[in-house]
């Protein structure tokens, strides 16, 4: 085992040193305040690692994003999302026989619990679809039983997260709900509960079914982001899944994370209405004082491209093409995407298009509200956060209790 040598105060203490099964080094503190009274400070955690995970692999300096060992390219273009959820909570792509069971364990999990439906459909109609969301899967907890096997638990999540959404988006509409059709696909259940009716005979345009498909892949997993770090810090506390989920859901509508694509369309909205002057907006991204950031770039792990943004931008192109859609907000995003790779600021930066930069554009072209954006999100997402709570939930980790650095009053007697 090798050490790292650290002295404080003229004392030496080694550290033990570990590495991942990619080479990644880590220093080991958790001996460091027994051994010296001092904790690390690493407000953000960037520098910190909060667990082992076998789940998600990300190399930010070479763009690789790998779900148990298969590359983010090959699964997007490969697999169904259906496929990928197997992945990343059982650890192994599905056999076409075991394929078959986990769909049938779903289909017969898919079904949003009549009374929680009501509650959908109680909520303002101007309610965002991630606080109906968090809302509902908390709910949930109070319908179903800890005592039910876990993976009864897993199915409901990742089979009604999609008919939540969907019946939130109908509901805000006065629309009826649509349920699920088992001999339907993930995607295309997805897409017809959205856009069809209880009686129509919709059917989902292949293109759309794939697009839908592909959206969901790419947003399934991103290791310890901070959704998904929120969803172990709930679950530390042997919280139970739907309210750790819950937690997931909340923490990934802010739009410095998850709610960025949402944050992406309005800003294109707003530079679209302001004449288009996309200029005027990279230079006040540029200035800190103008409190503006261009949604969509930047990125706490990737200094270089996100892998996803390169999927979704060609997904964008296929997606508009196929529909005959030219959409004004998308020649905008190309050209702050072409400005931004050759500005100084964000190159020095490393501020690249990250996976929130396009996929609110094809969103907007598939007939999404821009504030169910968040949702897909968390749609796509169900599967990674459920993979990492069932990975800590194994390991019987330690309850999560981040230390700190105090710089408030000293002692101080309360007035006579
Ligand atoms: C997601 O973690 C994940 O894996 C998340 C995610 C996932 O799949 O779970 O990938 C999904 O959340 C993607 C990120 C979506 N968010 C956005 O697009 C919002 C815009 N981006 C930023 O707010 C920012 O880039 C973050 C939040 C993504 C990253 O923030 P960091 O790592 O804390 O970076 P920072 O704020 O410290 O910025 C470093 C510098 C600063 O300038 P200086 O102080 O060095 O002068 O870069 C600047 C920042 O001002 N900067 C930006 C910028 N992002 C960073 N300047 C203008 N526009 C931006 N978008």
């Amino acid at each position: 085992m090798s050490v790292a040598k650290l002295v404080l105060e003229g004392k030496e203490y080694d550290l033990p040193v570990f590495s991942g099964s990619e080479g990644e080094t880590a220093i080991d503190i958790a001996s460091l305040r027994a051994k010296s009274t001092a904790i690390t400070f690493d407000p953000g955690y960037g520098n910190t690692g909060s667990c082992q995970s076998a789940v998600t692999f990300i190399d930010g300096e070479k763009g690789i994003l790998r779900h148990r060992g298969y590359s983010i390219e090959e699964l997007a273009v490969n697999a169904r999302f259906t496929e990928v959820a197997h992945l990343l909570i059982y650890g192994e792509l599905p056999t076409a026989g075991q394929l078959t069971q986990w769909r049938s364990d779903l289909a017969d999990h898919d079904q949003v619990h009549q009374q929680l439906l009501q509650m959908i459909s109680h909520f303002p109609p101007a309610a965002h679809p991630m606080g109906i969301l968090s809302s509902i899967i908390a709910a949930m907890s109070t319908y179903y039983s800890d005592d039910e096997p876990v993976d009864v638990h897993i199915r409901r999540l990742v089979s009604q997260v999609a008919m939540i959404a969907a019946a939130a988006y109908r509901s805000s509409r006065g629309l009826p709900v649509v349920f699920p059709r088992r001999e339907l696909g993930y995607a295309a259940n997805f897409l017809r509960m959205m856009f069809g009716g209880p009686t129509s005979d919709y059917v989902v345009p292949k293109v759309l079914e794939d697009a839908m498909n592909m959206l969901l892949i790419v947003h399934a997993d991103h290791e310890q982001n901070c959704s998904t770090s929120t969803v172990r810090m709930v679950g530390s506390s042997q919280a139970n899944i739907y309210a750790s989920m819950a937690a997931g859901v909340c923490a990934l509508w802010g739009p410095l994370h998850g709610g960025a694509n949402q944050a992406v369309l309005e800003m294109l909205d707003a530079i679209h209405a302001d004449g288009g002057d996309y200029k005027k907006y990279m230079e006040m991204a540029k200035r800190k004082d103008s409190g503006f950031r261009l949604m969509g770039f930047g990125h706490r792990v990737y200094k270089n491209f996100d892998p996803r943004a390169s999927l979704l931008k060609k997904a964008c192109d296929d997606v508009l093409d196929h529909l005959g859609v030219l959409d004004p907000l998308l020649d905008i995003a190309k050209n702050l995407e072409e400005i931004a790779l050759k500005d100084e600021f964000f190159i020095e930066r490393k501020l690249y298009p990250n996976v929130d930069f396009y996929s609110g554009i094809i969103y907007r072209a598939m007939g999404f509200p821009v504030n169910m954006f968040t949702a897909l999100f968390a749609i796509g997402r169900m599967p990674g956060w459920i993979a990492h709570w069932r990975e800590q939930d194994a390991e019987g980790a330690r309850i999560h209790r981040p230390r700190q650095i105090y710089t408030g009053p000293n002692l101080r007697a309360y007035p006579k």
